[in-house]
C-alpha cells in the first residue's frame, strides 16, 4: 500500500519533520481503516505533550524519502482489523510530501526503529533516506519512534477506557429492564408471603402438638426463605434505599468472614488476610457492602469444593482517592466464556437449586450505586480473583441515629383502639391478629377514605396503614391528618412492600414515622406499635 502525505503548497517552505507530523501521517493513512476520524486529533494534542521540540534543520522531507510502517500489529489491533486482512509483511509505504517522487522499494538507505507498545515491539517503523543519517539524525528519528510509541500507547489506554465505559452502559442498561420486571414479581410475592409468614407465627404462639408445630416451623422457615430470595431480587433491582454511613472496610470484611468461619474450616480453606492498617473510613452502606463481600466469598467457597484445601487471599489497600480490594481464590477458575456473563442476571453455572445467578448481578449494582468498579480476573486452573475499587468519601462529621438501632421500650400494656387500612384481606386479619394478640382493640378499613370516614369519629389511638390501596392510598390518607393538624398523623404506622417506586420512596424518606417493610416479622409489628404509642 502506498500512499502519499496530503500535498502541501508548491511555495511551502521546507520545515522540519517532527513525531507528530509522523503521527499524522501514519494515522492519516490508516485512517479509512480506523474508522473515526478523532483519532489524528487525539494523537497529535497527546503528540504535543509527548514530543519535545525537534530542532530544526534535522529530518525533512529532503532527508527522509518515505515511511514505511511494518508489522503493524499495534495499529492492527487499534483498528480492530482482521490481521488477515492486512497482513504485517505488507508495509504502508509513506511517500513524503517534497521527497522526490520515485518508488522506494530498495531505497539508497533505510533506518528502523521499534514500536514500543506496552512493554513488546508491536511495530516497526522504517524511513528510507536519500542518504545514511548522521549520528544527530538517527538519535532523534529514534526519539520520535519512542514518542509514538507512548502516543500509540496513550490512543490504546484511551480506547480501553471507552470500551469499558460502553461495556459498563451496556451491563446497566441489560440490568435496569431486567431489574423492573423482577421488581414487579418480587413485589407481588411480598402480599401472600407475608400472610404465610404471619398467620405461621400466629400459630407457633398458641399451644401446638410437637409433630404439628414442627410442621408449621417448615412452613415459616421455608417461607422465610422465599422472603429472603425476594429480597435479594429487590436489591438486584436496585429498589433499597441506601444508608450511608462513614465505615472502615477492614471491618465490614472481617465481620463477614466471622460469619462464613465456621463453613471456611469445615472445607479446609485457608484465608490469608493482607490488611491495610491505614485505610481511610469511607461513605458506603454497610450492609450493602457486607452482602456484596459476602456473595463473593461464597462463591469463592463453592468454587473451592472438594477434598483440597484452597487459600482465599483478601486485601485492602489505601491508594489515594481509592480503596483497592481484592479476593483471590485458588479454585478452578472461569473459561473467558464464563468470565463475560458472570455479571448477568441470572448467569449460573451452579445446579439448579442451588445458585440463582444474582449473586454477582448484585455485587455489581451496589458497587456502581457507589461509584466504584468491580471485575475479575481468571484463567481456568489458575483460580479467579474479584477486584473491587471503591472511592474514598468523607462522610458526615456524626452519623445521625437511625431508627431501627433505637431500643424497642418495654410492653404496653394498656388497651388502644388500632385502626387497620388494608385492602388485603389476608393482611387485615394478620394484623388484627396481632394487635388483638396484644390486648388492643382493632377496628378495619379497606382504604385510606374508609379510615378517614373512621377516623372523623374520634376515639383512635394509632392507624396502622397499608401504601397502596385503592380509592385513597397511605399517602394520600396521611396528608389530610397532617393537613387538619390531627395529632393521630405522628402515630401512623406505614406497610410497604414496595419501596420500589420513586413517588413511595420519597414519601416515606420524608417522614418521620415508622415503616414496617413486607414480609414483616410479628415481632417488628408489635415494636413499632408500642413505640408509636409511647409518642
Ligand atoms: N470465585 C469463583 N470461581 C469460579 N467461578 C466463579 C467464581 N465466582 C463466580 N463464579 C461464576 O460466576 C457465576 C455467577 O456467580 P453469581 O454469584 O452471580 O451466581 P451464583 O453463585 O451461581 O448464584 P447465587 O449467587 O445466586 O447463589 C457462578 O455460577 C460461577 O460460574
Ligand atoms: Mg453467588
Amino acid at each position: 500500500m502506498t500512499i502519499t502525505s496530503p500535498a502541501a503548497r508548491p511555495d511551502a517552505p521546507e520545515r522540519p519533520f517532527g513525531a507528530v507530523d509522523l503521527l499524522t501521517l501514519v494515522l492519516e493513512a490508516i485512517r479509512p481503516s480506523l474508522g473515526f476520524d478523532l483519532a489524528v486529533a487525539v494523537l497529535c494534542e497527546d503528540g504535543r505533550h509527548v514530543v519535545p521540540e525537534y530542532a530544526a534543520g534535522t529530518l525533512t522531507p529532503s532527508v527522509v524519502e518515505g515511511v514505511h510502517v511494518q508489522a503493524l500489529a499495534a495499529f492492527v489491533e487499534l483498528a480492530g482489523i482482521d490481521h488477515a486482512t492486512w497482513p504485517s509483511e505488507d508495509p504502508i509505504v509513506i511517500l513524503l510530501d517534497g521527497a522526490p517522487d520515485r518508488v522506494i522499494d530498495e531505497p539508497e538507505s533505510y533506518e528502523d526503529a521499534p514500536l514500543v507498545v506496552g512493554g513488546a515491539v508491536t511495530g516497526m517503523l522504517r524511513i528510507s533516506c536519500a542518504a545514511p543519517l548522521t549520528k544527530d539524525q538517527r538519535g532523534r528519528y529514534f526519539g520520535m519512534a519512542a514518542d509514538l510509541s507512548k502516543a500509540i500507547e496513550r490512543l490504546d489506554a484511551q480506547r480501553t477506557q471507552t470500551k469499558l465505559a460502553q461495556e459498563r452502559l451496556l451491563q446497566s442498561e441489560k440490568m435496569s429492564s431486567v431489574g423492573q420486571l423482577v421488581s414487579g414479581v418480587a413485589h407481588e410475592l411480598n402480599n401472600p408471603l407475608t400472610g404465610i409468614m404471619g398467620f405461621a407465627q400466629l400459630l407457633l404462639l398458641k399451644d401446638l402438638e410437637e409433630a404439628v408445630r414442627h410442621q408449621v416451623e417448615t412452613i415459616y422457615a421455608e417461607a422465610e426463605r422465599a422472603s429472603k430470595i425476594v429480597s435479594n431480587l429487590l436489591t438486584f433491582a436496585r429498589r433499597r434505599r441506601a444508608q450511608k454511613d462513614p465505615s472502615d472496610l477492614n471491618t465490614l470484611i472481617e465481620r463477614v468472614l466471622e460469619l462464613r468461619n465456621y463453613d471456611l474450616r469445615v472445607r479446609n480453606i485457608n484465608t490469608e488476610m493482607q490488611f491495610d492498617p491505614a485505610l481511610p473510613e469511607t461513605l458506603v452502606d454497610p450492609n450493602q457492602l457486607q452482602q456484596v463481600f459476602l456473595n463473593i466469598i461464597i462463591n469463592a467457597e463453592q468454587a473451592m469444593k472438594g477434598d483440597d484445601a484452597g487459600t482465599l487471599r483478601i486485601s485492602t489497600r489505601a491508594s489515594g482517592r481509592m480503596i483497592p480490594v481484592s479476593f483471590a481464590d485458588s479454585g478452578p477458575g472461569m473459561s473467558a466464556e464464563t468470565i463475560r456473563r458472570i455479571f448477568d442476571p441470572f448467569f449460573t453455572t451452579k445446579e439448579a437449586g442451588d445458585g440463582t445467578g444474582l449473586g454477582l448481578t448484585i455485587c455489581y449494582n451496589i458497587i456502581e450505586e457507589h461509584n466504584g468498579r468491580i471485575w475479575a480476573e481468571s484463567e481456568p486452573g489458575r483460580g479467579t480473583t474479584f477486584f473491587i475499587e471503591l472511592p474514598v468519601v468523607a462522610g458526615p462529621a456524626a452519623p445521625a441515629q437511625r431508627r431501627d438501632t433505637e431500643p424497642a421500650p418495654a410492653a404496653a400494656a394498656e388497651r388502644k383502639r388500632i385502626l387497620v387500612v388494608d385492602d388485603e384481606d389476608s393482611i387485615q386479619r394478620l394484623l388484627t391478629g396481632v394487635l388483638e394478640m396484644d390486648g388492643h382493640e382493632v377496628i378495619v378499613a379497606k382504604n385510606g377514605r374508609e379510615a378517614l370516614d373512621i377516623v372523623k369519629r374520634g376515639g383512635i389511638d394509632l392507624v396502622v396503614t397499608d401504601m397502596k390501596m385503592p380509592v385513597m392510598g397511605g399517602a394520600e390518607f396521611y396528608a389530610s391528618l397532617r393537613d387538619a393538624k390531627d395529632p393521630l398523623a405522628a402515630r401512623v404506622i406505614f406497610i410497604t412492600g414496595d419501596t420500589v417506586a420513586p413517588d413511595t420512596r420519597r414519601f416515606l424518606q420524608g417522614v418521620e414515622n415508622a415503616v414496617l417493610a413486607k414480609p414483616f416479622r410479628l415481632r417488628d409489628v408489635r415494636e413499632a406499635v408500642q413505640t408509636a404509642l409511647a409518642r
